[in-house]
């Protein structure tokens, strides 16, 4: 596999690598598509909301690390409000890009900077828990890459549709039958959604 220099550079010696023992808020992700792992936390100060330190934890792949170390060289001495918009494509682009298959991992360490972030703003009544609606299926649709372009279903146009009722899931994705990633992104979107209590049911039509 091709990795960038970049991305080298950043495995074999990566940024803010640790635990922060006192840390504000802690957040852990695991990726449904290899089941690797990445912890974040931050310290926040409190009037300005810029995150003063940032250290990560990578139970994953090269890419996963990498992408660890960049967003958090990204993330610190931003404001809560900046760091959320660093999005996944920002932080391949500043590895000077990822291999297409590996594109989930970098999804997996800006999700879990979100999801610090979102726990944090939660905690300190910045903003409302959010209640489960079809607006968060779309959201972890929008986690999950199809591997052949590295870019994910929902932006791609793959899913045409999305029903939620009576805790069923109901979603069509249009991928065709010699798609050899089909089975890939079905397991997938199950993973994505299968943690939410509020679902008892995931129906996909391919
Ligand atoms: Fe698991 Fe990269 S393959 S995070």
């Amino acid at each position: 596999m091709q990795y960038s220099q970049k991305v080298l550079d950043h495995f074999m010696k990566p940024h803010n690598v640790g635990k922060i023992e006192k840390a504000d808020i802690e957040a852990t992700e695991g990726s449904p598509a290899c089941g690797d792992q990445v912890s974040i936390y931050l310290n926040i100060n409190e009037e300005t909301n810029v995150i003063e330190d940032i250290k990560f934890q990578s139970y994953g792949c090269a890419s996963n690390i990498a992408t660890g170390s960049i967003i958090t060289d990204m993330a610190k001495g931003k404001t809560l409000e900046e760091a959320k918009k660093i999005t996944w494509k920002e932080a391949a682009d500043a590895l000077d890009g990822l291999p297409p298959v590996k594109m989930h991992c970098s999804v997996l360490a800006v999700d879990t900077l979100r999801k610090a972030i979102k726990k944090y703003e939660i905690k300190q009544g910045l903003i409302p828990e959010e209640k489960f609606s079809k607006k968060t299926i779309v959201e972890e649709l929008k986690k999950v890459i199809y591997p052949g372009v590295g870019e994910d279903i929902v932006t791609l146009k793959m899913v045409k549709y999305i029903g939620f009722e009576d805790g069923i899931v109901t979603i069509d994705v249009e991928i065709p039958k010699f798609d050899k990633y089909r089975d890939n992104v079905a397991e997938e979107i199950k993973e994505h959604l299968e943690s939410y209590e509020e679902i008892k049911d995931i129906k996909i039509t391919l």
